[in-house]
């Protein structure tokens, strides 16, 4: 019998953010410093059978629905098209998707779509490649533009691409951005940046808000609030606008300026296994332990059930006494 992961301000989370290592192979500025982070250690990390039996439990019992592989970047944990597969093989099978960094992902799309992948969101900021280098200190550009266009022929549709805009550096570039998404055939999504990298330098006022992106966008597009995408919206992240003369749309993220906590529907379990019910949540509930110390599935889910019931209302960004986690994006799952 399926127990939702209800919480207590009505929301049920369906869909499970599952991180699958913190390491990453780009050091974005926004992100995490240049010389990288102190990574988990390789027996911190669930192993694959501890992942499915976890996933195995959320879509048996829990009312998990989707699945979406992230990082750190997702496409370093070796074996991946493995583990997409067994996830593919689960009763009641859930939707699978990745949000990935794109590095790779040029000779892996086509196999991870055999493998049972349906969707992919590639994170790409800039379309100029030294800016790419400045932001992410890698020259690996043109891997992610190869990456995308992988993605979008091995039929991983739609393929998102997200944009998070830095200003004076990238901020100028948002038309640009989209006039390629547009060429492309990729739905683009612009991301408020939040306060939730490694080093806290995060500030209200250097963030790019969703009014200036689409200000900026509107120099060079017209752009309309689609009822048919408003009304189905739901808890989907992005809102999205309809540009006019295609028949694609451009998504805004709000998180901070236009938060959607209200609708979130989201659950995170942390590559060493931690439950997080929010990206902005101070505790987490350890999965892990149980698993290794040996617990049957019904005493798994009943943690999971337990840690739901204490996800708080919403980020608090705005509190006064709003105070950033510990962990940071990167080793959360975006
Ligand atoms: P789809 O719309 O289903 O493709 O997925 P998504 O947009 O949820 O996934 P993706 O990993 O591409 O996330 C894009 C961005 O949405 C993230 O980088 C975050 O900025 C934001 N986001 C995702 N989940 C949450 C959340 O629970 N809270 C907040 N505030 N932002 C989130
Ligand atoms: N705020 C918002 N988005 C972020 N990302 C990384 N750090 C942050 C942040 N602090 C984005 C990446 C990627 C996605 C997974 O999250 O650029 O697109
Ligand atoms: Fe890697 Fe994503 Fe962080 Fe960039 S934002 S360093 S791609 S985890």
């Amino acid at each position: 019998a399926q127990r939702p992961l209800a919480d207590a301000y009505g929301r049920v989370a369906s869909d499970l953010r599952l991180s699958l290592t913190d390491r990453c192979n780009l050091r974005c500025t926004y992100c995490m410093p240049a010389e990288g982070l102190d990574w988990l250690g390789h027996d911190e990390l669930l192993d694959d059978d501890e992942i499915v039996r976890l996933v195995r439990i959320g879509v048996e019992r829990l009312g998990i629905t989707t699945v979406r592989l992230t990082g750190g970047e997702p496409l370093l944990r070796r074996g991946l098209e493995g583990l997409v597969s067994r996830l593919a093989a689960l009763e009641p099978r859930p939707s699978l998707a990745l949000t990935t960094n794109g590095i790779g992902l040029a000779s892996r799309a086509q196999g991870l779509a055999d493998a049972g992948l349906d969707r992919v969101n590639v994170s790409l900021d800039t379309m100029d490649a030294a800016t790419f280098a400045r932001m992410t200190r890698r020259r690996r550009h043109a891997d992610v533009l190869a990456g995308i266009r992988a993605a979008h022929a091995a039929g991983l549709a739609p393929v998102k691409m997200n944009a998070v805009l830095m200003r004076g550096i990238n901020d100028h570039e948002a038309p640009a951005l989209l006039r390629w998404a547009l060429e492309h055939g990729v739905q683009l999504r612009f991301i408020e940046q939040m306060p939730l990298d490694a080093q806290h330098g995060w500030s209200r006022t250097a963030m790019v808000t969703a009014a200036e992106i689409l200000e900026r966008l509107r120099a060079e597009f017209a752009l309309v609030v689609d009822p048919a995408h408003a009304a189905a919206r739901g808890s989907a992240p992005a809102e999205l606008f309809r540009v006019v003369g295609t028949d694609q749309t451009v998504g805004v993220i709000a998180s901070v300026t236009q938060p959607f906590c209200g609708a979130c529907d989201r659950v995170r379990l942390t590559a060493d296994g931690q439950v997080r019910t929010c990206l902005f949540a101070r505790e987490e509930s350890d999965l892990r332990a149980l698993l290794r110390g040996g617990a049957d599935d019904a005493t798994i889910a009943d943690a999971w059930v337990v840690a739901m019931a204490g996800k708080q209302p919403g980020h608090g960004i705005d509190d006064p006494s709003f105070l950033q986690p510990d962990r940071p994006m990167s080793a959360i799952g975006g």
